[in-house]
């Protein structure tokens, strides 16, 4: 596969995503954001892919929306557009897990992207923020929501009205991301934590991402149901029964998916 503002990249059962518009630190222009879902889709669909990373450059995971696309379209264009829920919703529609791995700038778009990823590991020299009330208006792609969820009131307030970027180290104390690694390490890191993802059940993978999902979208009650049903559910599975063959048998797992 060959993309324009992307390169694309196997590494066994991972599929590892790189932003690749250097000259404008990843911003997430209209050609970036059709890229994405394409390759999203395409790994959701192949059953021999089983973990997906999107990372950026050492500067900038994604600086943003580009400020230049966006900057001469009116509001009732982009209210009739619904400019970003489609996308939006697409990202999220990924079922099988995904990971940001998070160097430099995410910024507005970039930090929404990243807190779209199942989680994100950082590098040390991350820098998170909502910038857009500088640019007089608010988090679009769902920054304003996500990142409240994340970090609670106060600092998601703090955040998406003053703009503040908020560091690594922070990030990880406040919960926004999964850990912190040394810069030089981040795609390492990343990688053997997508290899670990992509080396589980994967029926399992997925039931276990839309569990923990589950838990921001409905009542404690309602969360625990759905968890007993797909807990009930992957009792059925072939993959079930090896595992636990294989534990009882003191022998590893060969996972058939099924
Ligand atoms: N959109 C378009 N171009 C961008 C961009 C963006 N979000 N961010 C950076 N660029 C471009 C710059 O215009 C510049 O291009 P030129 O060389 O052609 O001038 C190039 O990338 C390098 O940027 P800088 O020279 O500014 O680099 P820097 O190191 O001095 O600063 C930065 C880095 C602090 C990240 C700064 O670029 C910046 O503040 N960027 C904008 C961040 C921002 O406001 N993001 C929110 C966008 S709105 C949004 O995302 C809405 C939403 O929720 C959907």
């Amino acid at each position: 596969m060959s993309y324009e503002t992307i390169i694309v990249e196997r590494h066994d059962a991972v599929t590892l995503v790189t932003l690749n518009r250097p000259q404008a630190l990843n911003a997430l222009n209209s050609q970036v954001l059709a890229d994405l879902i394409d390759v999203m889709a395409a790994y959701d669909a192949d059953p021999g892919q089983r973990c997906l990373v999107v990372t950026g450059s050492e500067k900038a995971f994604a600086a943003g929306a580009d400020i230049k696309e966006m900057a001469d379209k009116s509001g009732p264009d982009m209210y009739s557009a619904e400019l970003y829920a489609e996308w939006s919703t697409r990202v999220c529609a990924t079922r099988k897990p995904w990971i940001a791995a998070v160097a430099g700038f995410a910024l507005g778009g970039g930090c929404e992207l990243a807190m779209m990823a199942d989680f994100i590991i950082a590098a040390d020299t991350a820098k998170f923020g909502q910038p857009e009330i500088t640019l007089g208006v608010a988090p679009g792609m769902g920054g304003s929501q996500r990142l409240t969820r994340a970090l609670g009131k106060a600092k998601a307030m703090e955040m998406c009205l003053t703009g503040r970027r908020m560091d690594a180290a922070e990030a990880e104390r406040a919960g926004l991301v999964a850990r912190v690694v040394p810069a030089a390490d981040l795609l390492g890191e990343a990688l053997s934590t997508a290899k670990a993802i992509a080396a589980m059940p994967p029926l399992a993978a997925i039931a276990n991402k839309e569990l923990v999902n589950v838990a921001f979208e409905t009542s404690l009650s309602q969360g625990l149901v759905n968890e007993r049903r797909l807990f009930q559910l992957l009792a059925s599975t072939q993959d079930k029964a090896e595992g636990m063959s294989a534990f009882i048998e003191k022998r590893p797992p060969t996972w058939t998916g099924r």
